[in-house]
């Protein structure tokens, strides 16, 4: 399955520090997904329209079934994945956001600064994840089978999944 990942961070954009969240994307797919995944990477400053420009371009283009970004999903004044997620989606999916908090709350009160959301474009299923490592791994596991069964309706294939996924 091809996957692409955007990771959102002025900070690791700009060489400040290393991206550690895309790579925790990827390692905690694999664990999730019972199939091959074949990654497309990219890495944005906390730009709004730079990150509505990849997203059209992954899921118009490229028509990647899955994208997932990672980060700018909080309250400060750059976060803007959520705004630019919803403004190329057609369809938006509240659940997955809702479910990440919630369940993400008995573990992390400050969970509910996460503004995460996803939604569909064409073909493909954006999700947004919150930006700690820590949190990729305590979110994507919670979403895999409501994206294996979003992309058996918008894609046409369902991803196998591993057993329990985590
Ligand atoms: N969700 C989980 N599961 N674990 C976490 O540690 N951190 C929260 C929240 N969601 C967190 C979490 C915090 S502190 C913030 S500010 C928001 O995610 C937004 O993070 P982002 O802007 O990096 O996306």
């Amino acid at each position: 399955m091809r996957i692409a990942r955007v990771t959102l961070s002025d900070r690791a954009a700009t060489g400040v520090y290393a991206d550690e969240s895309g790579p925790e994307i990827e390692q905690v797919a694999q664990r999730c997904f019972a199939e091959p995944l074949e990654w497309t990477r990219v890495l944005l400053p906390d730009d709004r329209a730079a990150l509505e420009a990849a997203l059209c371009r992954l899921a118009d283009e490229a028509q990647c079934p899955l994208i997932l970004t990672t980060g700018g999903t909080g309250p400060a004044p750059r976060d803007i994945t959520p705004e630019a997620t919803r403004a190329v989606l057609e369809k938006e999916l509240p659940g997955f956001g809702e479910i990440m908090r919630l369940q993400s709350y008995a573990k992390v009160p400050t969970a509910i600064l996460s503004r995460a959301t996803a939604g569909v474009r064409g073909r493909s299923l954006i999700v947004n994840l919150p930006g700690r490592p820590r949190a990729i791994g305590e979110c994507l596991p919670l979403l895999v089978p409501a994206i294996a069964e979003a992309l058996d309706h918008i894609a046409g294939f369902r991803p196998a999944l591993t057993s329990p996924p985590a």
